[in-house]
């Protein structure tokens, strides 16, 4: 096109530096090849198979019919807030109302919290493998992420407690740890947590703490038993972030619905940022909070019971394909396995669909460290993770003849 006399040439239309280095979801181009197929049997998304409980749905529906379709206070409906903080008090300790902020969703919390905290050139510490979203969202705000690995070994996936204290140097800004952990059901104990948040208190380092599955925690002394918080420990002045979501504990990943534990000098910022993004959660999803957070306790012990058995169903039929390392997740929602011969998950994936009508999530999509592993989510009957299985061993069985990926 030829540009008219007097105007400046405008570079191309294009997106900050920033936002055109984040990474595309990897996970996506797996499923984006098998979509709409009917055939494909998928597991690549983290998101439980149950629709949310009809106990739960009913109070979405009275409170639109009773005319809830209006705005609310920036930080969420006194009574959701209440409700909240009554339920973390009775699982961590004392929460006060005026420390929780309501959020639309758990993504946006942590979006939320990252805009509240992070500038522009600050560092960021974050454990991995990891949800891809959290290594992405700092980075959105400009941030430098350095990443501290779990390895995988006979004892499952472990943290170097040690090499991350060396990683939190008093130039950083924030450590991000998601427990238990997405994709490998890593959970950090209380020890660790102390000597973790120890460091920080001291260099004044923010730990940014993905809650998330803490309800999907299968080594508690009871079933659905809170997995260690760094709630149990933090006091109210604390550089402690708690980010979460009613997605996984209550069935409720299409609601969108969430909420950040924050010291009380945090909030009126956080509810001036809330007002910038969504300005509030929609209240009929709000008033269909309060119920599953009061009445929910037994989706929790049903989900967590159901996620025990499918796990441990999973672990021992994967045990028995050869050439797959595994090992026992105590917490989340997932077995991210390594498959002796797979140097590029995400091709291996790929072919997994196209061969197979299998859908995994490589494990390249969680970092460089997940090379060589996929993520298989188990939220899942028992009846589709054995197709699930089935389907994999032939293939492994027919690569066995074939070039490797
Ligand atoms: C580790 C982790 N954190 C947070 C979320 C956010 O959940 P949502 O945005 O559905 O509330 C997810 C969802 O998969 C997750 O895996």
């Amino acid at each position: 096109m030829q540009s008219e006399p007097g105007i400046v040439t405008q570079p191309s239309p294009i997106a900050r530096q920033d936002v055109l280095g984040l990474r595309a979801s990897k996970i996506r181009e797996v499923a984006n090849a098998g979509m709409g197929r009917e055939d494909v049997l998928a597991f690549w998304f983290g998101e439980p198979d149950e629709v949310t409980p009809a106990f739960i749905r009913q109070a979405g529906i009275d409170a639109l019919n009773a005319g809830a379709t209006f705005y609310t206070h920036n930080l969420g409906i006194p009574e959701l807030r209440q409700a909240i903080a009554a339920y973390l008090t009775r699982l961590h300790g004392p929460v006060d109302l005026d420390r929780i902020a309501v959020t639309s969703s758990g993504m946006s919390a942590l979006m939320l919290t990252t805009q509240a905290l992070i500038a522009p050139g600050d560092r960021v510490v974050a454990v991995t493998p990891l949800w891809p979203n959290l290594v992405e969202i700092p980075k959105i705000l400009g941030a430098q992420v350095t990443c501290v690995e779990l390895t995988f070994g006979p004892a499952g996936w472990t943290l170097d407690v040690d090499r991350l204290l060396r990683a939190l140097t008093p130039a950083t800004r924030a450590v991000y740890i998601n427990s238990p952990n997405n994709p490998t059901g890593w959970t950090l104990g209380a020890a660790d947590q102390r000597a973790i948040l120890a460091h920080c208190r001291r260099h004044g380092i923010w730990i940014v703490a993905d809650d998330a599955y803490e309800r999907l925690y299968f080594e508690g002394a009871g079933v659905g038993d809170a997995a260690p918080s760094f709630l149990d420990l933090a006091g109210p002045e604390d550089r402690v972030v708690s980010t979460n979501t009613f997605s996984k504990t209550w069935l409720m990943t299409g609601w969108r619905l969430g909420w950040i534990v924050a010291p009380q000098a945090l909030m009126p910022d956080l509810g001036k940022l809330i007002e910038y993004n969504t300005s509030c959660a929609p209240v009929f999803v709000q008033r269909a909070g309060v119920v599953a957070v009061t009445e929910g306790d037994v989706v929790i012990a049903h989900t967590a019971e159901r996620l025990r058995l499918a796990r441990d169903f999973l672990h021992a039929r994967l045990q028995q394909i050869p050439g797959i390392e595994a090992a026992v997740a105590p917490g989340a929602m997932y077995a991210f396995f390594r498959v002796a011969g797979v140097a590029d998950s995400l091709a291996f994936c790929k072919r997994l669909v196209a061969e197979a009508g299998l859908g995994l999530a490589p494990g390249i999509a969680f970092g460089p460290e997940g090379e060589g592993f996929v993520r298989w989510c188990f939220a899942a009957s028992e009846a589709r993770l054995a197709d699930g299985v089935g389907r994999l061993r032939q293939h492994l069985a027919r690569r066995e003849t074939a070039p490797a990926t």
